[in-house]
């Protein structure tokens, strides 16, 4: 499927809740959550932009690079580049159901797997965001990765991952920033202590499952997040969706990364180029999630709209690591940075 095609078929299916703009960029849909903005002013969800396009590649063209490879390895899986499809849920409130929960897990579960990448689904209420991305990822051979939320009911968690394991998935994450939203009634989720976090991540490791905690921002966290025996963290502010004063995750990652040297680090907002995905690796990331463009690609075409949107990427990354000289995404570091 052509991309034109994908966004002017997202573009009209999306009408009243997502404008499809040449540059995604939280400014038109500011404050609309929720839908598919930013919270509040849109502050943090500009800001992810904003740090990566105040970030250029030093281009190099006098070399020996002539076939780049964006293949890797990411916490067991090998991946044709270093992008999983992020979790992203509540398509009825989110998108008005211009694509239901149900198509849509589909549609990045199976679109991920046919372009080699793999896909992360999501859970809140109602329950169908979790039992529909599930119900996708089994059906793909347990080829995805189920978030669940910081339930404050400890046996909710409990209770989602021994659904998530029975997927057959080999990894499950935990959005942890979602600890101060609030519902009828109090609140749903709660942070959690190292002591708890460490309690929940055995759970996860004793039925022979990987755990990534997402929506890590700040040094001091991700150690604690690496001594709780987390095997990744995904460097993230929920696409400017938790807090108006949370900073951007390029601004934030490299002291990450440099805290953590031996854990995988994972990083999402604001990439909507191949290029912003060498960014992220040169500033320490060893992969990425990309979430809206990848919605407009399922809402445009289903698995072929994502296969569309991961195809551009593709190239894009290629593109991006030619003109810096890499061979390789593993080449990837600070020096082609020009900051
Ligand atoms: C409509 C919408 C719904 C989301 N739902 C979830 C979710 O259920 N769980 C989660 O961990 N993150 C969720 N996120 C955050 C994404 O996983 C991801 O962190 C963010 O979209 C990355 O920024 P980007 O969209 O600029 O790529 C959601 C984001 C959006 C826009």
């Amino acid at each position: 499927m052509r991309m034109k095609d994908v966004l002017s078929a997202a573009r009209e299916r999306l009408q009243g809740v997502c404008r499809v703009c040449p540059a995604c960029n939280g400014k038109a849909c500011a404050g609309e959550f929720p839908g598919m903005g930013g919270i509040r002013s849109g502050a943090s969800f500009m800001a992810n932009i904003s740090a990566l396009n105040a970030i250029h590649l030093k281009v190099r063209l006098l070399h020996e690079v002539r076939d780049t490879s964006t293949a890797c390895t990411l916490l067991g899986l090998n991946l044709s580049m270093p992008v999983l499809i992020a979790p992203i849920g509540g398509m009825s409130y989110n998108i008005k159901d211009a694509l239901p929960e149900g198509p849509y897990t589909n549609a990045v579960v199976a679109g991920a797997k046919a372009e080699g990448l793999i896909a992360c689904t999501g859970d809140a209420m109602p329950e169908i965001v979790f039992t529909e991305g599930l119900r996708a990822i089994k059906e793909q051979e347990g080829y995805g990765i189920p978030f669940i939320k910081p339930w404050a009911d400890k046996a909710l968690f409990d209770e989602r991952l021994e659904r998530a394991a029975d997927t057959g998935c080999s990894i499950v994450g935990m959005d942890i920033d979602m600890a101060a939203t609030r519902a009828r009634g109090g609140y749903p989720f709660a942070p959690r202590s190292a002591a708890e976090l460490s309690a929940e991540v055995k759970k996860v490791h004793d039925r022979g499952l990987k755990f990534i905690l997402k929506g890590i921002l700040c040094p001091e966290d991700a150690r604690i997040a690496e001594d709780c025996g987390c095997d990744a963290i995904v460097v993230s502010n929920h696409g400017g969706r938790i807090l108006e004063a949370a900073p951007s995750s390029a601004e934030v990652l490299p002291s990450i990364a440099a805290a953590v040297p031996s854990m995988t680090v994972l990083a999402d907002g604001g990439i909507r180029h191949g290029s912003d995905i060498l960014k992220m690796l040169a500033l320490g990331a060893d992969g990425v999630l990309i979430g809206r463009p990848f919605v407009i690609g399922a809402v445009g075409g289903e698995a072929e709209g994502v296969r569309a949107v991961a195809a551009r990427f593709a190239n894009e990354l290629h593109e991006a690591l030619r003109l810096t000289g890499c061979a390789s995404v593993n080449d990837a570091n600070a020096s082609i940075l020009l900051r």
